[in-house]
């Protein structure tokens, strides 16, 4: 197989991991390339339900090399308990799940800090997901953080912690009125992790492109999605990452001419958990003069609703319910070029069934702007965009079953040839179901074609 990304194109959550996972059986490596334990990637195999973090969900096959690259910021604690969890559900990684030495640790100092911050942001909060993230990454930006290859080493670990210390407690104490943190009892806790998680760490860059020049193939397992990327998102409602393909090289050390293809995952809806714009949310219907109790009764619960409890859309990670929305051309189109994607896996098109109509976004106006391919650059704009809509007739069957485009019903079909037509890329995948085989591949597979 060409080495493929995998990449998110919303707002996270679209269903990446069980397309990895799909892709993941003609891989031989299988790379994560950014963010953190803030991913939380769900795979279905049979009765057994999988929530990744930090492990790519290449895990899952046997004898799949797993990496965790140089652009993530790992939290080592939370690392092990994934493992343990993994492992006593039988899935063995001794042997191929590799650490880089140069990706950034999470430390007890930044989840503190951001948990402190984010409190302190009251109604403007970010809505993280309080794993650390956005303080490790400034850390690693401003140079002053703690690396794998400290973590194992108990010298460097103690250094370290004491250096932090210094001007992290004075930050939490008179800054935010929180607790300390104790130097001793991090020391003890993070140097047993380090020497537990040590045989795993190596040189990535080295193995990674040793791999791709023995003719190996990688796959890459994008975490977030694009309208989350700290360069092209919705900043500052954002991650602290370059979620798009872009972040590959940087995070992987490959350089950019092996990344041989790119594949967009998109929801057929939108969903978003955290604050921060966006335009297609459905949001309660304010209550409108009605001409009987029965045209109420036909609107609740809205459609938004519906389609969260339809799709399970609540937080993989953090339990939060999702925000749902329709989907959004405008926004897709966008990301489509930023990643400069190949094609698109379109996923959980099953939870529109029911729907009597759906519709697609497919401009914003703005301030009389029209937007259509690329986003306003502020919050502030994005906020007070209008979104226009297409309409089209919805279908009522429930489509878990098909397996191929043509087994979809005219309307479902309608709809997905649509959005390939706005967005100017093929949907080569198509899920219909959270299991493994619920899914349509069309043109014989794109994962084994050149
Ligand atoms: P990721 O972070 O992009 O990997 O996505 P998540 O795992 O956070 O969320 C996707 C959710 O949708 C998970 O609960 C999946 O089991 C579920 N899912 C995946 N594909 C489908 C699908 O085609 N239909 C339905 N109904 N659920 C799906
Ligand atoms: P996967 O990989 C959905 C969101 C958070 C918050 C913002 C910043 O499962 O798609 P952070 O903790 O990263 O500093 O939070 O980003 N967020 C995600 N939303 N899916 C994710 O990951 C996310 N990771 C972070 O909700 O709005
Ligand atoms: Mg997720």
């Amino acid at each position: 197989m060409p080495n493929t990304c995998v990449v998110g194109m919303q707002w996270g959550d679209e269903a990446k991991a069980r397309i990895v996972d799909v892709l993941a059986a003609d891989a031989d490596l299988v790379v994560r390339y950014q963010g953190g334990a803030n991913a939380g990637h769900t795979v279905i195999v049979e009765d057994e339900k999988y929530i990744f973090h930090l492990v790519p969900t290449g895990i899952l096959h046997a004898g799949k090399t797993c990496v965790v690259g140089n652009g993530l910021v790992v939290d080592p604690r939370g690392l092990l308990e994934e493992l343990a969890d993994l492992r006593e559900r039988g899935v063995d990684d001794e042997g191929r799940l590799w650490l880089s030495l140069r990706c950034q640790i999470v430390m007890p100092w930044h989840r503190a800090l951001e948990a402190a911050a984010e409190a302190a942001r009251g109604s403007e909060k970010i809505g993280t997901t309080l794993r650390g993230i956005g303080p490790c990454y400034s850390d690693k930006i401003a140079r002053t953080g703690l690396r794998m290859a400290d973590l194992i080493r108990p010298h460097n670990l103690r250094k370290i912690i004491d250096g932090k210390l210094d001007f992290v407690n004075p930050v939490l104490t008179k800054v935010y009125g929180a607790d300390p943190l104790d130097g001793d009892s991090i020391y003890n806790e993070y140097a047993a992790i380090g020497a537990k998680l040590k045989p795993m760490a190596c040189d990535t860059i080295k193995l990674l492109n040793d791999a791709v020049s023995s003719g190996k193939s990688v796959l890459f397992e994008g975490a977030q999605g694009c309208l989350l990327d700290i360069d092209f998102g919705t900043y500052p409602y954002v991650t602290s990452s370059n979620t798009t393909a872009c972040g590959i090289s940087p995070g992987t050390g490959l350089a950019p001419k092996h990344i041989d293809r790119v594949l967009g995952v998109l929801k057929a809806y939108c969903t978003r958990v955290g604050a921060g714009p966006f335009p297609t949310e459905l949001v309660e219907q304010p209550f409108q003069a009605a001409d009987s109790l029965d045209w109420q009764a036909e609107r609740l619960p809205h459609i938004g609703a519906q389609l969260q409890t339809k799709g399970g859309e609540f937080g993989a990670t953090t339990g939060r319910p999702r925000r749902c929305g329709w989907f959004d051309a405008v926004a897709a189109r966008y990301t489509t070029t930023l990643n400069g994607a190949d094609a698109v896996a379109l996923t959980k098109l099953d939870v529109l069934s029911g729907q009597p109509v759906v519709k697609i976004c497919n401009a914003y106006e703005c301030d009389g702007v029209r937007y259509e391919g690329y986003l306003p650059a502020t919050v502030d704009e994005l906020d007070r965009c209008e979104p226009i809509y297409e309409e089209m007739p919805g279908w009522q069957e429930e489509i878990s079953d098909a397996r191929t485009f043509e087994q979809l019903p005219a309307a479902a079909q309608a709809y997905v040839s649509r959005i390939e037509e706005l967005i100017g890329v093929s949907a080569e995948m198509i899920s219909v179901g959270p299991e493994r085989d619920q899914l349509i591949i069309r043109n014989g597979g794109w994962h084994v074609q050149a």
